[in-house]
């Protein structure tokens, strides 16, 4: 550590962790909820479906019981859009409705303040199938519905919501179900304009209330000093981040960015007058990002690009998402960065990385910000000791220890951090690796095909966190 005394965690930070609906809630098609387009892709063989998560949806109270336990300030979930809303649009579904009054009021019974996502990963699979989702304007409007129901609501009970989950990674992943790349980009065109009326919409009906958007965001080093590879780390800034944020806080596209797509004829060609004045007009309160490991480009033209992707999808895998996910042909390539540590499942482990990009979301946007996602998604052991159930994750403690260190030290630099909110609180079902990939300090025990019964065991992370959060982040040992 750099600085002889590092500043405390400052008074009312919010520690907790986070979770998503589709992920942990089960009951996917009970009390009105319908199909979302998570619950319909294609399931990797050997892992789980969405379908049962792990029974959230009734243990609820026994999971935010646990997190009061261990010192929660704030739980992050997120509402199911087709619970609330199970055509999409039209009639909202009580059950639904009243399902989320119970989750919130259920944290605040215990002096916790939810941080409440209304959209992560969860669109209603019947709009993707009436219009093709975000493709369509339609899907402003459809979300608006939403919003408006979900402020009038909780509005009242709420202090934080946070609009779109990983609206970079939905869009430059999920990108190649899009006829051509114009259509990719007309759809986050519209994505970030229902953001921006959310955000208009939560100010003029729940005064006081704060809302943000909700990226993952992360610093991107040059595989090299070349020029080029600079050149390449801004440009896939652009596209990775700021595409993203610069629009939700300045109310502007990057312009070396619009300045590509028009050279290739993709810029979004849908754009009207009140479109940019909802940009413009709309202001987040604070920036939610989750993190996960910084990212490093490489300058490649048109083939070379092109050649990284054939070779991933020939791999398969986690492999082809992420090099998908991460190269534009004639921009940048994402490249193994050797200095990074990786977990057992390939994910980068870089704390010092945390650090930079507080420091360049704080320098660049000037907004409090809250990390709403960061974790150590391995394989945990369950053993019994004495007959007592226990996990010995002492893995996930040192990840999470060292991303706080880098926090207290990005507060020690200036940065306005207003808490940490790690991935996850229970453990959920992956995107893509099943139940088998774990990030919970809580240990639901259910495999990939067996649910047994799903009981709730504290790991030893739970331990160290619930000291982490009692004494404000003054013991980390
Ligand atoms: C984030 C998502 O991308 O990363 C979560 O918001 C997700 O929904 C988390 O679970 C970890 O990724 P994965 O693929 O390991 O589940």
């Amino acid at each position: 550590m750099d600085y002889k005394t590092l500043k405390p965690f400052p008074e009312g930070f919010l520690w907790g962790a986070s979770s998503s609906a589709y992920q942990c809630e089960g009951a996917y098609l009970e009390d009105g909820r319908t199909l979302c387009v998570s619950d319909t892709a294609p399931v990797p063989e050997g892992t789980t479906n969405f379908n049962d998560g792990v029974d959230h949806y009734h243990h609820f109270k026994e999971d935010i019981a646990l997190m009061a336990e261990m010192g929660f300030k704030e739980y992050r979930f997120s509402i199911a859009w087709p619970r609330i809303l199970p055509q999409g649009c039209g009639e909202p579904n009580p059950l639904g409705i009243q399902h989320y009054h119970e989750v919130i009021d259920e944290c605040l019974k215990h002096g916790i303040e939810p941080v409440i996502t209304l959209y992560h990963f969860d669109l209603p699979q019947c709009l993707q199938d009436k219009y093709d989702g975000w493709a369509s304007r339609q899907c402003i409007d459809d979300f608006l519905t939403y919003c408006k129901i979900c402020f009038a609501e909780y509005g009242s009970k709420v202090k934080y919501f946070l609009t779109i989950n990983e609206q970079n990674m939905m869009v430059l992943f999920q990108g190649d179900q899009y006829k051509d790349k114009g259509g990719v980009w007309q759809a986050n065109h519209h994505m970030l304009v229902a953001q921006a009326k959310a955000m208009i919409l939560c100010h003029e009906m729940c005064p006081g209330v704060w809302i943000a958007p909700a990226p993952n965001i992360t610093a991107i080093y040059p595989a090299s000093s070349s020029p080029e590879d600079n050149l390449a780390a801004m440009d896939w800034d652009q596209m990775r981040n700021r595409l993203f944020l610069d629009t939700a806080v300045f109310g502007t596209y990057p312009e070396a960015l619009w300045q590509r797509w028009v050279d290739q004829g993709i810029e979004p060609k849908d754009v009207t007058e009140d479109d940019m004045a909802a940009l413009r007009d709309a202001h987040p309160d604070f920036i939610a990002f989750n993190y996960y490991g910084a990212g490093c480009a490489k300058y490649v033209d048109e083939e070379e690009g092109q050649r990284v992707i054939a070779e991933a999808k020939a791999q398969g895998g986690r492999v082809a998402f992420m090099t998908g996910l991460m190269t534009y042909p004639g921009i940048a390539a994402n490249v193994s960065n050797p200095l990074q540590k990786k977990t057992s499942y390939g994910m980068g482990v870089d704390p010092v990385g945390l650090r930079v990009t507080l420091r360049q979301l704080w320098e660049r946007y000037r907004l409090p910000l809250l990390i709403t996602e960061n974790g150590c998604g391995v394989r945990d052991e369950l053993v019994f000791e004495n007959g007592e159930p226990r996990i010995h994750d002492d893995y996930r403690i040192d990840y999470l220890r060292q991303h706080i260190e880098a926090c207290q030290a990005a507060i020690t630099d200036g940065v306005d951090l207003m808490g940490y909110s790690p991935w996850s609180a229970m453990d959920l079902i992956s995107t893509h690796e099943g139940i088998s990939k774990r990030y919970g300090m809580i240990y639901v025990d259910r495999d990939e095909f067996d649910l047994k019964e799903m009981k709730r065991y504290r790991k030893d992370s739970f331990f160290w966190y619930q000291k982490v959060c009692k004494s404000n982040g003054a013991d980390l040992a």
